[in-house]
């Protein structure tokens, strides 16, 4: 049998890893400011996460929600806590995607409505409602294209979301904290605090998706919380396993549960729980959320000193290199030539920086060197 052909790969066979480094099957080290799509948070095999992961499957590493699992609420009251989101509940499902799915369900269920507004550029995922609210029609199925009714907002325009905002049948909207795919745009402060203001007036059900922002990459805990506001439903994943698949929901209190409403076989298994906690435990000890959010600020500093860059967006470390032209060669000399992994988005001439947050400024000097070198060449 072969693999399904849906990715484009590079021809590298990653072998081992460590911290920020990577290392092929030719024992070529490589400095990886990608982490696999933003996943990696406390770097590669950090030895808190193995050691957690590996006492865990020792004794027990799943069985079904059939069960009590107190591994579960340990998860939850170190994530409310570390968040500031104590008084929420927490659901726990497997990917970004399933996440974002059963935010936008149980809108719909909490308030009895079915339409959505989303943003131009959004990336949610590829289930079902979650492509649906994705701005990318190459992503749908024609079974997709007539499911409930989504009309996309562009971002920081006040007017046009009071408009859209006075119809009546509107369930939730969902907005990502920083865009990821779609190429590092965000919403404004302000912006974000009429959204949270009228979505409360209105009873419309606020969905943060924080797969890619969230976990401390902003230099905040959620990227939403540098406006001051709380979503009613903020969607997981990447970051909060390192790697180990998990993704969950922040539910607001006011949001009742029912059994059977929603459910997954592998949801908040031990395992990943976790894996984890080892994850927020380790951005606690090593505070790496003011971590993130300095050497965000040294990197964008340095960065605004190179040519050729266009626009620097996004915060922490979760940054975009804008240019006038397409950024491909850039990242594939800087892959091939100097050994350093950074990853594309929706936005051709952009290159997209989601390193571990456990990066040193030092670590960030031969992307700084090699940048320079390609674009003065
Ligand atoms: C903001 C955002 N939401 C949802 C997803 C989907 O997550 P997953 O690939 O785990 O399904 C992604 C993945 O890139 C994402 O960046």
């Amino acid at each position: 049998m072969n693999l399904f052909d849906v990715y484009p790969r590079y021809k590298i066979n990653i072998v081992k890893s460590e911290g920020i480094f990577l290392w092929d099957d030719q024992n070529r080290k490589y400095l990886d400011l990608y982490g696999g799509h933003g996943v990696i948070s406390i770097g590669h095999a950090h030895p808190a996460y193995l050691l957690a992961i590996q006492k865990q499957i020792e004794k027990i590493g799943f069985y079904s929600n059939s069960v009590e699992m107190p591994i579960q609420q340990d998860l939850a009251t170190k994530l409310g806590e570390q968040s500031g989101y104590n008084d929420y509940n927490l659901f726990l499902c497997n990917s970004g995607a399933e996440a974002n799915e059963n935010a936008l369900k149980l809108a719909s269920f909490h308030n009895g409505k079915k339409k959505i507004i989303a943003f131009k550029n959004s990336f949610h995922g590829r289930t079902a409602a979650a492509v649906h609210v994705t701005d990318d029609q190459k992503l749908s199925a024609p079974l997709n294209k007539e499911q409930f009714e989504v009309e996309f907002l562009e971002l920081n325009q006040s007017e046009a979301l009071i408009k859209a905002l006075n119809d009546p049948n509107i369930a939730a909207v969902i907005f990502e904290g920083i865009q990821g795919v779609g190429g590092l745009d965000m919403p404004s402060e302000e912006y974000l605090q009429l959204l949270a203001k009228l979505c409360k007036e209105k009873n419309i059900v606020l969905i943060a998706d924080e797969i890619q922002s969230g976990y401390g990459r902003s230099g905040h805990f959620f990227a939403h919380q540098s406006a001051g506001i709380k979503a009613d439903i903020i969607s997981i994943a990447k970051g909060m396993g390192n790697g180990f698949p998990i993704g969950g929901l922040l539910i607001n209190p006011e949001i009742e549960s029912k059994h059977g409403m929603l459910g997954t076989t592998f949801g908040g298994n031990h395992l990943a729980c976790a894996a984890a906690i080892s994850v927020l435990n380790t951005l606690q000890n090593e505070d790496l959320i003011q971590h993130a959010k300095k050497i965000g600020q040294q990197l964008s500093d340095e960065l605004s000193k190179l040519p050729k860059i266009k626009k620097l967006k996004g915060k922490g470390l979760m940054l975009g290199i804008e240019f006038d032209f397409p950024a491909k060669s850039i990242r594939e000399e800087l892959l091939f030539d100097y050994g350093i992994f950074t990853g594309s988005s929706a936005n051709a001439n952009l290159l997209r920086i989601l390193p571990p947050l456990t990066i040193q400024f030092d670590d960030l000097k031969p992307f700084l060197f090699a940048l320079n070198e390609i674009l003065t060449k």
